[in-house]
C-alpha cells in the first residue's frame, strides 16, 4: 500500500435524538451564529424548530442564510460570506444535505479570506483559516458531514469545482437518523447511488497489497446492497435510516482511502455533465459509473473481477476475467435500475450536441482519474456509450 497520514478532526455525534443535544454542542463556540439551510425541507418536518429552540437555549443571537440550492452556487456562497463580515459572526451551524454544508464549508473559508473565494475553490490561493462551524445533516449521501470536501458551482462560468483544506472540516455533525425520515424517495435513491460511488471510486486504486481497504470497500457496499431496497418500501424505518446514514458517513470520510487512493474520474466527469446540465449529483453517477467500469475493465481485470465475485456474487469458474467483470457490472447497473435510479443521459434530455462542452470541462485540467488516466477522446466515448 502507499504510505500514508490519516487527519479526521470532526467530532461525529450518531443517535436516535441527539439533535436535542445541540445546545450542549454549541456552549464552547462563539454565540453569534450563522445558520445555513436549503429550500425549506427542515422547515415542513420541524427540524427547523428544534434547532432553533437548541440555539436559543444556547443563548445564540442568529442570523439566517436560507434557499441554499443543490448544486450549491457561488453567488450563494458569496451572500454568506458577505454576511458573516458584515455581522461579525463566530459561529456556522449547516443543516441540510450535502449542498447546504458544502456552502458552510466555502463561507466559513471565505469569511477568514480577504480575496476572491472563488481562487480558493479553483486552487488558485490556499485557505489559511476559517470560521468554526458544525452540521446537522439531513440526507445520508455526500459524506461531506465528517470530510473536508467542497463542491461549489459557478453558474456564470458553467465550472463545478471540488476543493478542500484542512480547515474545511467540521468542527462536529449530528447524524440524526430521526432527521433522515422525511426524504423523499427520488433523494433516498440518490445518497445510496452517491455513497456507493465513493467507495466504488475508492475501490479502483492502483495501489497493491491493500487487502483491507479492500475488505472495507466491500462491506460498506455490501451493506447498502442489503439495506435499500427494504429501505425504499418502507421510507420510515428508522434502522434502515440509521444503516444507510452510517453507511454514507464510513463511504467518504477518508478510512477507505487510508494507503491507496481511489480514481474519482467518474466523479470529475459527472461534475462536467452537471455544470452544463443542473442535474443530481448521483442522477449523473448512476448514469455514468456503469460506463466507466466496462471502460476500465482492462486497466486491472483481476479488480474487476473481484468486484464481481466479492460484491455482486458472480461465479467466476471457467470465465474469463473480463467475462465475469462485465457480469458484476450488468448486476450493478441493473440494481441501481431497480432501484429507481436513471441510467441513460437520454433521461435528462441530454443528447449528442453537447458532449464536446461537457469533455473540454472534464478535461480542462488535462488528464485525469488516478487508476484509469483518461482524456478527451477516452470521455467521448464514454459520455456517447451513456448517451
Ligand atoms: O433544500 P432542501 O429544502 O433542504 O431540500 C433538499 C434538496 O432539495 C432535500 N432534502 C435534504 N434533506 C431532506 C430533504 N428533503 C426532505 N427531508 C430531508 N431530511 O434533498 C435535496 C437534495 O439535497 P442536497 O443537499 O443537494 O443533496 P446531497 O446531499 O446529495 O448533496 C449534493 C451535493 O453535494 C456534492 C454534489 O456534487 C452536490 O453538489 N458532493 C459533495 C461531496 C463532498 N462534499 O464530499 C462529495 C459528493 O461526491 C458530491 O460531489
Ligand atoms: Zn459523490
Amino acid at each position: 500500500m502507499d504510505a500514508f497520514t490519516f487527519y479526521n478532526p470532526t467530532k461525529l455525534i450518531f443517535g436516535q435524538g441527539k439533535t436535542e443535544h445541540l445546545a450542549e454542542e454549541l456552549v464552547v463556540y462563539d454565540r453569534n451564529v450563522l445558520l445555513v439551510y436549503g429550500g425549506g425541507s427542515i422547515k415542513k418536518n420541524g427540524l427547523y424548530e428544534k434547532v432553533t429552540k437548541q440555539l436559543e437555549l444556547a443563548g445564540c443571537t442568529v442570523t439566517e442564510l436560507a434557499g441554499v440550492e443543490p448544486n450549491p452556487r457561488l453567488t450563494t456562497v458569496q451572500k454568506g460570506i458577505d454576511l458573516c463580515k458584515e455581522k461579525q459572526i463566530g459561529f456556522i451551524l449547516a443543516v441540510g444535505g450535502g449542498s447546504v454544508i458544502d456552502a458552510t464549508k466555502a463561507i466559513a473559508v471565505g469569511a477568514r479570506h480577504d480575496g476572491d473565494i472563488w481562487d480558493i475553490i479553483t486552487k488558485k490561493e490556499t485557505p489559511m483559516d476559517a470560521l468554526p462551524f458544525g452540521t446537522i445533516l439531513t440526507l445520508a449521501a455526500t459524506g461531506s458531514e465528517m470530510n473536508s470536501g467542497s463542491v461549489i458551482t459557478n453558474w456564470e462560468t458553467h465550472q463545478k469545482k471540488g476543493w478542500g483544506s484542512i480547515f474545511s472540516f467540521p468542527n462536529f455533525s449530528i447524524l440524526d437518523p430521526i432527521n433522515t425520515l422525511s426524504v423523499p424517495q427520488d433523494q433516498t435513491v440518490y445518497g445510496i447511488v452517491d455513497m456507493m460511488s465513493h467507495v466504488l471510486e475508492a475501490y479502483f486504486h492502483p495501489a497493491e497489497n491493500t487487502p483491507l481497504q479492500d475488505r472495507i470497500c466491500e462491506s460498506i457496499l455490501h451493506t447498502v446492497i442489503e439495506a435499500a431496497p427494504p429501505l425504499l418500501d418502507d421510507l420510515e424505518n428508522v434502522d434502515l435510516r440509521e444503516t444507510i446514514l452510517y453507511s454514507g458517513t464510513m463511504a467518504l470520510n477518508g478510512i477507505t482511502q487510508m494507503g491507496a487512493r481511489g480514481d474519482w474520474g467518474t466523479h470529475n466527469l459527472e461534475h462536467a455533465v452537471s455544470a452544463v446540465f443542473d442535474i443530481p449529483h448521483a442522477g449523473g453517477l448512476a448514469i455514468l459509473f456503469p460506463h466507466w467500469l466496462r471502460h476500465s475493465i482492462d486497466v486491472n481485470p483481476e479488480r474487476s473481477a473481484m468486484l464481481a465475485t466479492n460484491v455482486f456474487g458472480v461465479d467466476p469458474t471457467g470465465k474469463d476475467k473480463q467475462d465475469v467483470a462485465l457480469e458484476g457490472i450488468d448486476k450493478l447497473a441493473a440494481f441501481w435500475k431497480q432501484l429507481g435510479a436513471p441510467s441513460r443521459l437520454a433521461d435528462y434530455g441530454i443528447d449528442e450536441s453537447k458532449l464536446e462542452q461537457i469533455a473540454d470541462i472534464a478535461c480542462e485540467n488535462g488528464i485525469y482519474g488516478n487508476y484509469h488516466k483518461l482524456g478527451k477522446p477516452q470521455t467521448l466515448e464514454i459520455l456517447k456509450a451513456a448517451l
